[in-house]
């Protein structure tokens, strides 16, 4: 019974944000993947494109900044706080309402050319800015560096922020389908609702997935490229069809390839001239033309297209 009780808990606050006006913005975001989806994708700054881009037009930004650890000639400042606040705060001027951003990283990195990790972000955030916090999503690896002065690390973090409390979360977008033996049994389970049953579960904030080895086919050549299966829960679950993805430190191009895929607009952004090769790479590897809509990519961003004026 204290299953019921909860549901019923669950269902009196839906009620009430109803009434306030506060309903799950999925409720009211259109669902239709648009018939063709438009991308831009420039080697830029990312202050110099977050200030191309209009107020409040951005459903979702994927944000997988440098942290100073040096892993490259682009990983290593001096004012990195400063700088990252001036990012931070465009980043929040151009989400929607209902926008979300989330924010890769490792409270592990504690900076060592530096003063930037996540957790200095997570703080300047709580104190500077109107985003909230979500989730904070704990990305498990199986496999990774070994160590003899600590437990092996296996996972990353990647704060999830809501631009308002009307954040827009697809839940039932990435849900994780039940074994037939468990959905055998749960059917039988009355105090369960069997179309809840028949989705499959909440993949809850600690995700499985593997990173990609040096050989993995979906490599481009980045050092630190995120798996498209990563990106692409996150863009199902936290934007809807013909919204506008952001990326400011692209890096590999993969928010892109799987932007395409997804039936989102994308707006992808690196300071560093092998963006365009990534690009490239990750197109050759789209699935067949036709299981999506589809699309055109520029390298010049104009505000007053009509992907900005969508939400
Ligand atoms: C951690 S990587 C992003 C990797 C990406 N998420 C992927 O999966 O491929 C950070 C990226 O930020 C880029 N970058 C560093 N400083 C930048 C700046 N000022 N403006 C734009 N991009 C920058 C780097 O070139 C690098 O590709």
């Amino acid at each position: 019974m204290s299953n019921r009780s909860h549901r019923n808990r669950g269902l009196m606050s839906m009620n009430a944000m109803r009434r306030d006006g506060t309903a799950h913005s999925s409720e009211t975001i259109g669902e239709e993947p648009p018939e063709k989806t438009a991308h831009v994708v420039l080697k830029t700054d990312c202050i110099d494109l977050l200030a191309a881009i209009p107020d409040g037009s951005v459903q979702l930004i994927v944000c997988d900044p440098p942290y100073n650890i040096r892993l490259a000639h682009w990983d290593d400042r001096d004012d990195y706080l400063a700088w990252a606040a001036r990012w931070l705060a465009e980043a929040e001027r151009v989400l929607a309402p209902t926008g979300n951003l989330v924010l890769f990283g490792g409270l592990q990195y504690q900076g060592e050319a530096g003063s930037g990790d996540l957790l200095s972000l997570l703080s300047h955030l709580r104190v500077h800015s109107g985003l909230r916090l979500v989730n904070l999503i704990v990305w498990n690896y199986p496999s990774g560096m070994s160590a003899q002065r600590f437990f092996a690390n296996r996972h990353e973090e990647i704060a999830w922020f809501g631009r308002t409390p009307r954040y827009y979360f697809d839940l039932d977008a990435v849900r994780e389908p039940y074994d037939e033996a468990t959905r055998a049994t749960y059917r039988k389970d009355r105090r369960l609702r069997p179309e809840t049953v028949e989705k499959g579960r909440n993949p809850t904030n600690v995700w499985r997935l593997p990173r990609l080895n040096g050989n993995a086919r979906e490599r481009v050549g980045h050092p630190t490229q995120k798996p498209a299966a990563l990106i692409r829960r996150i863009v199902r679950a936290l934007s809807a069809p013909g919204t506008v993805v952001l990326d400011f430190f692209a890096g590999s191009a993969v928010v892109t390839r799987v932007a395409i895929e997804e039936g989102r607009h994308s707006v992808c952004g690196d300071a560093e001239e092998t963006l365009a090769g990534y690009l490239k790479a990750q197109l050759a590897q789209l699935p067949p033309e036709g299981t999506y809509p589809p699309y055109g990519i520029t390298d010049s961003l104009d505000p007053a297209h009509p992907i900005f004026t969508g939400l």
